[in-house]
């Protein structure tokens, strides 16, 4: 077997693709996003899933401040803007929402900025947080789940978005 560094191996762990967004959807200056690799469903029941995100993040800040946060699974359609604003550029210095021109949907149980076509959208509130090396580990039970697109979900390995190859029906 040939031996590989761990920071490259890291890198060939499928990981899901994911916008997180927070903050008030209609305030311009208090909402944003950032694109998520880091991320799993971490309990049955209740249903948790955790983010892992450094603490110098605007959505950090955001989700601190509203205790909540919007899960988007990215499709073809929105892998641009995964790559090249959620995940390059920070909400201190823009508005992605508008430099994008997506009119954020208010979230129905957290206050949120929802992306409507996203395939697949999960409502979180915090429940913890956790200190883990350069990241903050953060803890959220899923309130709410809705479906914005039939288009399939992608996954990032290796530094790039993939296609995933779905069980037929
Ligand atoms: C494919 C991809 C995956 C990313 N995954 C994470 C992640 O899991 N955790 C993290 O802290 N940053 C991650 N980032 C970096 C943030 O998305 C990026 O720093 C973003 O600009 C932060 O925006 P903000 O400061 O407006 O919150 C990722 C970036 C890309 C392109």
């Amino acid at each position: 077997m040939k031996s590989i560094d761990v920071f490259s191996a890291l890198d060939l762990v499928p990981q899901p693709l994911l916008i997180v967004t927070a903050g008030d959807p209609s305030n311009p200056r208090r909402r944003g996003g950032m694109t998520v690799a880091w991320a799993s469903r971490v309990s049955w029941n209740p249903p948790l899933f955790a983010i892992s995100i450094g603490s110098s993040k605007y959505t950090y800040q955001l989700i601190k401040e509203y205790g909540a946060f919007a899960v988007h699974t990215v499709s073809r359609k929105l892998v641009d803007a995964a790559m090249n604003v959620f995940g390059s550029l920070s909400g201190r210095d823009v508005d992605k929402f508008k430099l994008l021109g997506v009119e954020p949907v208010k979230a129905r149980r957290v206050t949120a900025p929802i992306i409507p076509v996203a395939p697949l959208i999960m409502e979180c509130r915090v429940v913890s947080e956790h200190a883990v090396g350069d990241h903050a580990l953060i803890v959220a039970k899923v309130l709410e789940a809705y479906q914005g697109s039939e288009d399939k979900p992608l996954a990032f390995l290796h530094a790039n978005a993939v296609e995933i190859e779905l069980p037929s029906e």
